[in-house]
């Protein structure tokens, strides 16, 4: 893992066709509320297809530390020993949740109404992203944060003695933020109300009810109202986590690019709040289809198809589909890139705060591999060049963000050039298997010295 070590420079070669079934990993953000909300329940949870990617590793670490049993089994299988709403024991030391803004925001909202003080730091990266969207609403709840300049980590929280219960609009399209505040809410007497304008992904509403919560959400004129009981008995569940549709993206949009490409992705969770990307494709005339769907663990799941498509189309992207794809604005543009005219993504501010700067990133790596790309701050518009024109041949910077690294080394596999990230490490925090997975599929995709 590069983010605290060694960089890890990689380029990519065009390659293909692309054939086989990709096997992508768990869901990162299931897999860390499986862990969280296992923590907070009495006795066993037992959790399968757990994603061993490194940010929920380091979500597994800190549920040691705030005192839950939390035992690897091998294969993905995972047994969490929880202590319960409210259990959650002091730290003997700092937090450390490397590159994961999920995990830390999550955990610091689940120990935010616990009378225990913690410090949490991370990565550079994560220490460059804003805390204050969590530590404002956790101090309606009573909880006292002390950060770096600008609500920034390292941070200590001190958890409130006497929590009381909060209603709070989100202020920033966030399920991270709602999370926070609902993990929070359960320790607190009465009822907590968030109120999201824009719907995000509701893993975590959903995953309460499944562990015996009662929690509701309505759409009304003001958004998405979710009430959530307070100090409920959480018992322990048994957890199949679906495939992420975010890892799903990497192998789709590849074989979207790369002649000749016939790739099935198997089991991946289709939650409306996630699958804006793949309607999107459709709208630009991917061939992609969904075999087979179903329903697993209250999850829509398909199979996901993805063929060659040599006649993609620039299209504007509906800003309110930004929340359900948020994360896949990365590979997207990859796409776009080999798509005739102009794709065109607004209402998508929030990219600017991920991992990294996530526009800045990815318009100055595009246009260092001949895209054109206009941005301001809360939009960007990719000129595609269509296929067999992506002229590719410069190396790029991944700023310790996965999706950025894995984004860029897609763009090469039909590049005429290659294409070279500066450091492919982050790419072990969500997807650990990228590089021999889409060797499996015929990439190119080689370590350089
Ligand atoms: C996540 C929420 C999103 C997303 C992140 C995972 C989650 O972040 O980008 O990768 O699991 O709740 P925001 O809450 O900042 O939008």
């Amino acid at each position: 893992m590069s983010a605290h070590g060694t960089p890890i420079p990689m380029q990519s070669l065009a390659a293909g066709p692309l054939t086989g079934t990709a096997d992508v990993p768990g869901d990162k953000s299931i897999s860390h509320r499986s862990l969280i909300l296992g923590a907070l329940s009495m006795g066993e949870t037992r959790i399968s297809g757990l994603l061993e990617g490194q940010d929920v590793l380091d979500t597994a670490k800190a549920m040691r530390a705030f005192g839950a049993e939390v035992t690897d089994l091998g294969g993905g299988n995972w047994r969490v020993q929880g202590v319960g709403v409210g259990g959650f024991a002091e730290p003997d030391n700092v937090i450390d949740c490397g590159n994961s803004g999920t995990g830390v925001r999550l955990i610091m909202g689940a120990m935010a109404t616990s009378p225990i003080t913690a410090t949490f730091t991370g990565d550079a990266s994560l220490n460059k992203r804003p805390m204050a969207r969590v530590t404002d609403p956790l101090a309606l709840f009573g909880a006292q944060s002390v950060g770096r300049e600008g609500g920034r980590l390292p941070m200590t929280i001190v958890g409130a003695a006497d929590p009381v219960p909060v209603r709070y609009v989100v202020p920033v399209p966030s399920a991270q933020v709602k999370s926070a505040v609902l993990l929070a809410g359960l320790n607190a007497p009465g009822q907590t109300v968030v109120i999201e304008k824009e719907a995000t992904r509701d893993h975590t509403e959903r995953m309460l009810a499944g562990f015996g919560a009662t929690i509701t959400s309505e759409d009304s004129e003001e958004g998405r109202v979710i009430t959530l009981t307070g100090q409920p008995e959480l018992t322990g569940q048994t957890i199949v986590v679906p495939r992420d549709p975010s890892s799903a993206a990497f192998p789709v949009c590849a074989a979207l690019i790369v002649p000749g490409s016939d790739v099935l992705v198997p089991n991946i969770g289709l939650n409306p709040t996630r699958a804006g990307l793949f309607e999107t494709l459709r709208d630009m005339g991917a061939d992609l289809t969904y075999e087979n769907p179903r329903e697993e663990g209250g999850e829509p799941v398909a199979d996901l198809r993805a063929r060659f498509s040599p006649d993609l189309k620039g299209i504007e992207v509906p800003p309110d589909r930004a929340a359900s794809m948020i994360d896949e604005y990365p590979i997207l543009s990859v796409v776009a890139a080999y798509a005739e005219g102009q794709t065109v993504m607004r209402g998508v501010k929030e990219l600017r705060v991920k991992e990294s700067d996530r526009i800045d990133a990815m318009a100055t790596g595009l246009r260092a591999n001949g895209i054109e790309v206009e941005d301001g701050e809360d939009w960007w518009i990719v000129t595609g060049r269509g296929h067999g024109n992506v002229p590719g041949g410069a190396e790029v910077e991944s700023h310790l963000d996965h999706r950025i690294a894995m984004s860029f080394l897609c763009l090469g596999m039909a590049s005429t050039a290659p294409v070279r990230v500066d450091d492919g490490g982050p790419i072990a925090t969500s997807f650990p298997i990228f590089e021999p997975l889409m060797a499996t599929l015929g990439a190119r995709i080689e370590r350089l010295a």
